[in-house]
């Protein structure tokens, strides 16, 4: 049977002078608490607990850490708190605020705004379930993605990288500000087993330098992220992992299905930002936001008919190719 997980600290926990009210989210690297500060104003806190490398039981404080775990541990401790230190250099409204940091219970709290809304993933899910033709309007796509690009900007002048961006890990405000959350902390040391590893990447959203150990990552690396986050909200769904694409791209089919529906300008922002050559991507958030700010007549190629039973027809043989390749693949030599 698997590890359990370790315990979140219950409600009323007093940690440096703040109250928990409860947890708010679970994740592989620490958990997140609605909390209260003296003056009894909400705060979220995230705890540095890395599941794969520690245990405690309900009602503890201290993490207990395995002996031969200790030192991956400490790493770990280390870059979350660099990267909290990081953060709260930055003071912009599209950057979640970290307001304090502290050393408890031998391990870390990061002190957040706590913010009230839903993850842009929860929106997401609710909008595709209406099966609506679009999931946002286009207007809705541009002035979102143009705040979290100031956000960036911001980020990577402050010579740091995301490459954890994706819908869940931006936070629509009931006010319909755009946050992003969740800077990677810990996640460029340890992966999941508590492992020295690159930065752990989600499929569909890693750019493919990610998947490879050279060091050609860059702002471009979230640039690719950005592409993917604004695909989801076109389509619903996040787009095939970069690998897949490397193998046999299909972006260029499934974003022809969106002619008509989104500009032809958004769709080609879409297939520039998550070019497979890191090279061929906008090189710098600004680039990017020139063109996402350009006003003027947007023009929508719809698609004719013929091009549309051609699309059809494409996707049928695909699928054939495919049933094709595992009958050849899984069959009898
Ligand atoms: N400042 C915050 N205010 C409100 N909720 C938050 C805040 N930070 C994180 N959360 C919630 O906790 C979840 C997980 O936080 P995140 O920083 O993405 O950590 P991880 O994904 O590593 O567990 C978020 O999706 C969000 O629901
Ligand atoms: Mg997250």
């Amino acid at each position: 049977m698997s590890k359990p997980k370790p315990s979140p600290l219950p409600p009323k926990t007093v940690i440096g002078g703040y109250r928990v009210v409860r947890k708010l989210s679970a994740g592989g690297f620490g958990v997140v608490y609605l909390a209260t500060d003296k003056d009894g104003q909400q705060v979220a806190i995230k705890e540095y607990l890395p599941s794969a490398l520690t245990s405690r039981a309900p009602g503890e404080l201290v993490p207990e850490v395995a002996s031969e775990k200790l030192s991956l541990y400490r790493l770990g401790l280390k870059s979350f708190f660099e990267e909290g230190r990081s953060l709260a250099q930055i003071s912009h409204a599209s950057v979640v605020s970290v307001l304090n940091f502290f050393r408890e219970n031998e391990t870390v709290y990061m002190v957040m705004n706590y913010l009230e809304g839903a993850t842009l993933q929860d929106f997401i899910v609710t909008a595709r379930d209406l099966k609506k033709q679009k999931v946002f309007r286009e207007s809705t796509i541009r002035s979102l993605f143009d705040e979290i690009l100031r956000g960036l900007r911001i980020v990577h002048q402050h010579k740091m990288l995301h490459l954890d961006l994706k819908p869940a890990n931006i936070f629509v405000t009931n006010e319909n500000k755009a946050v992003m959350l969740d800077f990677g902390a810990a996640r460029e040391v340890l992966n999941k087993d508590g492992n020295f590893t690159r930065p752990m990447y989600t499929p569909g959203f890693a750019a493919p330098e990610m998947y490879r150990r050279d060091s050609t990552m860059g702002p471009w690396t979230d640039i690719y992220a950005i592409g993917a986050c604004i695909y989801s909200c076109m389509q619903g769904y996040p787009p095939n992992d970069a690998p897949q694409r490397l193998d046999k791209d299909r972006l260029g089919l499934s974003l022809t299905r969106m002619r008509g529906v989104y500009s032809d300008n958004l769709i080609e922002m879409v297939e520039w930002c998550m070019s497979l050559d890191p090279l061929s991507r906008p090189q710098s958030v600004f680039a990017l936001q020139k063109e996402l700010g350009r006003e003027g007549e947007r023009q929508y190629t719809k698609l004719s008919v013929g091009e549309k039973v051609r699309l059809q027809f494409d996707n049928v043989m695909s699928d054939a190719k495919k049933n094709i390749m595992r009958a050849t693949r899984f069959g009898p030599k």
